[in-house]
């Protein structure tokens, strides 16, 4: 049984449709990339996972149970946290606090939190130094570090990225990137990508969505050197080959 199942999902934003029957399935243990271009419906995706927005059609099961219609919080207890894109720092607290809100959904008490929200600065060693300070000021791919760093407090079974390397300079990427791959070393990862290039490059199957379809998915080297993904990312239509 996959963690994951989506089948035939439709997703409406008023009379825009968002998700036009998006199916996929990410198994447990694996990294699975959802590739394509501005509007495909990516984020959609990954926020009607999440229970921040609510399917029109289809299903969602995780761990075998419908969860499609589930509040965020109900789904975040079943163990699936949101890196949702952009990354929504709260100013006002220490970048530590910053990481331990996304605890919120266990029952554990504040001491372990705090050793656990310490030990990821050992993942993230280049934002530890700003811990405990208030008046930080952080670089975009350090603050995407704080957003993943909350992301994982969830000790989620399913962790969801949305464009985790947007607006970074390159070696910046390429450290996010590194964390990727620890990362799944222990949890199951769906991760939004424009850069197919890096995206693929950590992920074990990816799925290419075009205006609210998927239109391919394979492993990685199935993906590579398939026309229709250079035609997802140059704007045009992919075809389907499947
Ligand atoms: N809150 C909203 N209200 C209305 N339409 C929306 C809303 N959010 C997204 N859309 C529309 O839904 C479609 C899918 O958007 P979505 O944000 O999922 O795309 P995306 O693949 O994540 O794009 P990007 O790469 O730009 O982040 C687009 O046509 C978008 O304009
Ligand atoms: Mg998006």
């Amino acid at each position: 049984m996959p963690l994951l199942e989506i089948r035939d999902l439709i997703v409406l934003y008023g009379e825009i449709e968002a998700l036009r029957g998006v199916s996929l399935t990410v198994e447990e243990g694996q990294v699975v990339t959802l590739l394509g271009a501005n509007g495909a419906g990516k984020s959609t995706t990954l926020r009607a996972i999440s229970g921040l927005a609510r399917p029109a059609a289809g299903e969602i099961v995780f761990d075998g149970k419908s969860i499609a219609g589930l509040g965020p919080e109900a789904i975040v207890r079943l163990g699936i946290s949101h890196v949702p894109e952009g990354r929504r720092i709260f100013p006002g607290l220490t970048v530590k606090e910053n990481i331990m809100l996304g605890a919120s959904n266990r029952r554990v008490a504040k001491s372990e939190l705090s050793r656990e929200a310490d030990a990821m600065f050992d993942l993230f060693p280049d934002i530890r130094q700003f811990s405990n300070s208030l008046g930080w000021t952080l670089s975009g791919g350090q603050l995407q570090m704080v957003a993943v760093a909350r992301g994982l407090m969830a000790k989620p079974r399913l962790l969801l990225l949305d464009e985790p390397s947007l607006g970074l300079a390159p070696v910046i990427v390429q450290a996010v990137f590194r964390i990727i791959s620890q990362i799944r070393q222990n949890t199951t990862v769906l991760l939004v990508e424009q850069n197919a290039r890096m995206g693929l490059s950590v992920a074990d199957h990816g799925y290419v969505l075009e205006t609210g379809r998927i239109v391919l998915g394979g492993k990685p080297d199935e993906l590579w050197g398939n026309e229709a993904i250079a035609a997802a990312y140059l704007g045009g239509h992919a075809k389907v080959t499947a």
